[in-house]
C-alpha cells in the first residue's frame, strides 16, 4: 500500500489559525506582537524565506516587519541594529535570516538577541535549554515543526527508535534533543547519522521514524527503509529537470517515490516540513508576545 501523505500545509494551516486566535486574545490588552525580521545582503533564497515570514505574520495578526541591509554591513552596524530591537517594547521576537555574509561572525550576532526574543531558537541560552530538557526555552523552528507534523499525524514517538540524518545546528542536533525530552513528541531511542557514518543505510534500515536534513537530493531511498516506517523530508533542493518549465524542480532529501511505496507515512516536498516551519517561528512569537505582556 502506498504511503499516506503527512501533508504539512494543513497542518501548517491549522497551527496559523490557532496562532491568529492567540493573537485575537491579546488585542484587549493593546499588545500587537512584533516579529522583527532582519536580512543582511540580498541571498535569493534568503529573500524569498524573508517575504514569506514577513506575508505570514501579517496575515496571522501581528506587526511585522523587515530590516533589509546591504551585504556589506559592519557586524558592529548589525549589532547596533540588533540592539535597537532588544530595546524596543513593539518587538518580541527577532530573527536573523541565516546565513550571514562571510565577514560577520553569525554565532557572535545570535548571542547579542535577548534570549527572551530569540523565536529562532538559535541562542546559547536556548540551545542550552532544549539541551538540558528545560521547556521554557525557545525551540528551533523547524525541529519544533516535525515534531508537531509527527503528532499531529499520530504518529508514536515513545520508546521509538529515531533515525535523525544530520548534525546541523539548524536542524539536527535540536531535533535530536526535542525527540530525548520526556513526553508527547518525545521520550524516542534517537540515533543521529552524518557525513561521518561507517554505514548509514544500516542505521536507517532500523529506524522506525527517519528525520532526513543532510541536505543532499533524494539520498534517502526506499532500499534503505524498514517497511512501514515514518519518513520525515526536512531537505529543498533544486535540482536540474528539463521536462519542466523552468528547467528545475524541487526534491528533498529522500527520494519519494521509491520510498512511498515502502514507508507507512511520509513527507512531500514541497508542502511537508516547509510550511511548518513559518508556522512554528508565528507560535514562537506569540509565546514572547504572550510572556512580555504576563499572559502566558
Ligand atoms: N536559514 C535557513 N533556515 C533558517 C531559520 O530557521 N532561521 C534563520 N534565521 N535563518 C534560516
Amino acid at each position: 500500500m502506498p504511503a499516506e501523505r503527512i501533508d504539512g500545509t494543513a497542518i501548517a494551516a491549522a497551527i496559523r489559525a490557532e496562532v491568529a486566535q492567540g493573537v485575537a486574545a491579546l488585542a484587549p490588552r493593546g499588545v500587537v506582537p512584533g516579529l522583527a525580521v532582519v536580512l543582511v545582503g540580498e541571498d535569493p533564497a534568503s529573500t524569498v524565506y524573508v517575504r514569506a515570514k514577513e506575508k505570514a505574520s501579517v496575515e496571522a495578526g501581528m506587526a511585522g516587519r523587515t530590516i533589509r541591509l546591504p551585504a556589506t554591513t559592519s557586524q558592529p552596524d548589525l549589532l547596533a541594529v540588533i540592539d535597537g530591537l532588544n530595546a524596543d517594547p513593539a518587538v518580541h521576537g527577532i530573527l536573523v535570516q541565516m546565513p550571514l555574509p562571510n565577514a560577520i561572525n553569525a554565532q557572535a550576532v545570535i548571542a547579542r538577541i535577548r534570549p527572551d526574543k530569540d523565536v529562532d531558537g538559535f541562542h546559547p541560552v536556548n540551545a542550552g535549554k532544549l539541551f538540558i530538557g528545560e521547556t521554557d526555552g525557545f525551540v528551533p523552528c523547524t525541529p519544533a515543526g516535525v515534531v508537531e507534523l509527527l503528532k499531529r499525524s499520530g504518529t508514536e514517538t515513545r520508546g521509538a527508535d529515531v533515525v535523525v540524518v544530520g548534525r546541523s545546528t539548524i536542524v539536527g542536533r535540536p531535533m535530536a534533543a526535542l525527540l530525548l525530552r520526556q513526553g508527547e513528541g518525545g521520550d524516542a531511542t534517537v540515533t543521529v547519522c552524518h557525513s561521518r557514518t561507517r554505514d548509514l543505510a544500516a542505521h536507517v534500515r532500523r529506524a522506525d521514524i527517519v528525520v532526513a536534513a543532510i541536505g543532499r537530493p533524494e539520498a534517502i531511498t526506499g532500499d534503505m527503509l524498514k517497511p512501514g516506517a515514518v519518513v520525515i523530508d526536512v531537505g529543498i533542493n533544486r535540482i536540474a529537470d528539463p521536462g519542466t518549465r523552468t528547467g528545475t524542480r524541487l526534491v528533498g532529501d529522500v527520494h519519494f517515490a521509491s520510498a512511498a511505496a515502502v514507508a507507512a507515512k511520509i513527507t512531500p516536498v514541497p508542502g511537508g516540513v516547509g510550511p511548518m516551519t513559518i508556522a512554528m517561528l508565528l507560535a514562537n512569537t506569540l509565546k514572547a508576545a504572550e510572556r512580555a505582556a504576563g499572559a502566558a
